[in-house]
């Protein structure tokens, strides 16, 4: 049901943990499935995403997902971090059965809010990126779970 990859990054997550002081932190919850995700980033003055960290109290799936997305916005400018959609996160992790593909949006979104928020704190504007939900089952489909 699973790929390989999934399991990996779900029996083993990559970039868990918190970042004191962080450049910007959001949270997004579902609150149909009750999944909450934490995403930590520290971003350097040039812009550049130098570290990330993320806390998921969720399920397999949405931990796997958060562990990719960390790995694919790590290195990167925060206009590139917006382009890893949830699309790009399973891709990277060879799929998600279909039941599970909301799981990948709390990523997206966690990582969003993240950005948001350092942009709030810098009075900056990231363009194309607009205010994330906090409660993601506002914009989660009812087929997708
Ligand atoms: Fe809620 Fe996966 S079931 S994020």
């Amino acid at each position: 049901m699973y790929s390989e990859k999934v399991m990996d990054h779900f029996t083993n997550p990559r970039n868990v943990g918190e970042i004191e002081n962080a450049s910007g932190v959001g949270t997004v919850g579902n609150a149909k499935c009750g999944d909450i995700m934490r995403i930590y980033l520290d971003i350097d003055d040039d812009g550049i995403i130098k570290d990330v960290k993320f806390k998921t109290f969720g399920c397999g799936a949405a931990v796997a997902t958060s562990s990719m997305a960390t790995e694919l916005v790590k290195g990167k400018n925060v206009q590139q971090a917006l382009e890893v959609t949830n699309k790009a996160v399973m891709e990277a992790l060879d799929g998600l059965p279909p039941v599970k593909v909301h799981c990948s949006l709390l990523a997206e979104e966690a990582i969003h809010a993240a950005l948001w928020d350092y942009a709030q704190k810098k009075g900056i504007k990231i363009e194309g990126l607009e205010k994330p939900p906090q409660d993601i089952a506002e914009i989660v489909e009812e087929e997708d779970y």
